[in-house]
C-alpha cells in the first residue's frame, strides 16, 4: 500500500549529541525540542512485490552509497518488525536545504517512519512510533510531535522516546533562521557526535550540565518565562559547540558570519530588543523570539551582508499520513 506523511523539523533547545548506545541510537543525554512549522518532509512510501529493490529518491535525485544506505537500513528495521520481505519506493522531498545543519534528517525520518509503518499496515501509537524513528536519526523520534517535546533517553530501546510536553498552541515562540551557508556540512551529525565522545576531554561534563538545563529550561517552559527559556536555550548550544570544538580534530561548524549575528543578537537585547540564539551542527543560527519581535528581527537580519534566506517558523505541529502521494 502507497503511504505518504509530511513531518516538520525541529530544533532542540538542550541538544543531542552523542549516543551511549550507536547501535540502538540511546543518547547521553535527554533532550528537549520545539517543532518547527513550515519546515517539512514530505514522504511517499510504498513496499510492493512490483520492485526488485529499494529505490529511495530524495530531493528529485535518486540516492546511491551512503545516503541510501541509510535509508535501507532504517526500511530494513521497519520489515523486521512488521515482518515483511517487501521491497520498497521512497520519495522524499524537503522544503528547506537539506543537511546544512537544518535537521533535514530529524523531519525526513519521521516522515519515512510513519509513511513506512502505515504502507506496511502496521498499527502502532506515538510513542512506538517515536522508538522506531530514533533509530533512522535520534533527533527524528521528536519530530513525531508538534509543540514542546522531549527525548527521555532511557537505557534500552522500549523507554528511549519523545512526548509532548506541550502542544503548538501552548506558548507562542518563532524561530527566525538566518541561513548563512546552503551546502553540505562536511562532517555529519553521526560521525561528529561519535568523535567527540571518543576524544573530548569536556564531554561528560556537558551531559551532566544538560540534565541540569533540562530541568531548568522545563520550569521555564511551564511558567511560560521566555527569557529563561531563552538564556538556557543558549548556555546548552555553547556547551555543545565548546565540546564540539574541542574535538580531536575540532569541528568547528561556525563560519564568520554566525559569530557576527551571535555578537548582534547580544547588542540587540542590550537595547531590548529580546532574543536568543542557538545553533546545530552547522553554521546557521536560529533567533528565538516572542512573536511581536519576529518581523523586526527578521527586517534586521535581512540587513546583514552574508545572510543568504530567512525563515520564520512558529511552532509545528504533529507528524502526520496525508493523502498527497508523491508518485
Ligand atoms: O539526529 P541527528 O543525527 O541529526 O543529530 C542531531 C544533532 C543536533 O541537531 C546538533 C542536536 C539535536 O538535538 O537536534
Amino acid at each position: 500500500m502507497k503511504c505518504t506523511a509530511i513531518a516538520n523539523s525541529n530544533i532542540a533547545l538542550i541538544k543531542y549529541w552523542g549516543k551511549a548506545d550507536d547501535k540502538l541510537f540511546l543518547p547521553t543525554n535527554s533532550s528537549l525540542s520545539i517543532t518547527l512549522g513550515g519546515l517539512n518532509s514530505h514522504t511517499t512510501v510504498d513496499f510492493s512485490a512490483n520492485y526488485k529493490e529499494d529505490i529511495v529518491n530524495i530531493d528529485a535525485k535518486n540516492m546511491e552509497g551512503e545516503k541510501k544506505e541509510k535509508v535501507v537500513r532504517h526500511l530494513n528495521l521497519i520489515r523486521n518488525i512488521a515482518n515483511s520481505n517487501l521491497k520498497a519506493k521512497v520519495v522524499s522531498k524537503n522544503n528547506f536545504p537539506s543537511a546544512a545543519g537544518m535537521a533535514s534528517s530529524a523531519s525526513g525520518f519521521a516522515a519515512l517512519t510513519v509513511a513506512a509503518c502505515a504502507s506496511l499496515g502496521m498499527k502502532l501509537d506515538k510513542k512506538q512510533i517515536s522508538i522506531i524513528s530514533r533509530q533512522g536519526s535520534g533527533s527524528s523520534c521528536r519530530s513525531i510531535y508538534g509543540g514542546y517535546v522531549e527525548w527521555i533517553k532511557g537505557n534500552k530501546s522500549e523507554n528511549s522516546f519523545a512526548l509532548q510536553l506541550a502542544d503548538e498552541n501552548y506558548f507562542d515562540i518563532r524561530d527566525i533562521i538566518a541561513i548563512v551557508e546552503q551546502k553540505e556540512k562536511k562532517v555529519s551529525s553521526r560521525a561528529g557526535m561519535t568523535e567527540t565522545i571518543k576524544t573530548c576531554p569536556l564531554y561528560s561534563s556537558r551531559v551532566n550540565t544538560a540534565e541540569e538545563n533540562l530541568i531548568k529550561i522545563k520550569k521555564a517552559i511551564k511558567e511560560k518565562n521566555f527569557s529563561d527559556i531563552g538564556k538556557i536555550t543558549e548556555f546548552d548550544c555553547l556547551l555543545m559547540h565548546a565540546t564540539m570544538i574541542t574535538t580531536i580534530p575540532a569541528l568547528l561548524y561556525w563560519s564568520p558570519e554566525t559569530i557576527k549575528i551571535i555578537k548582534l543578537i547580544q547588542e540587540w537585547r542590550e537595547e531590548g530588543l529580546e532574543s536568543y540564539f542557538t545553533i546545530d551542527a552547522g553554521p546557521n543560527v536560529h533567533i528565538l523570539s516572542l512573536p511581536e519581535n519576529a518581523k523586526e528581527i527578521e527586517k534586521r537580519l535581512k540587513e546583514i551582508e552574508g545572510v543568504k534566506d530567512i525563515m520564520n517558523c512558529n511552532i509545528g505541529e504533529d507528524a502526520k499520513l496525508n493523502g498527497e502521494d508523491l508518485f
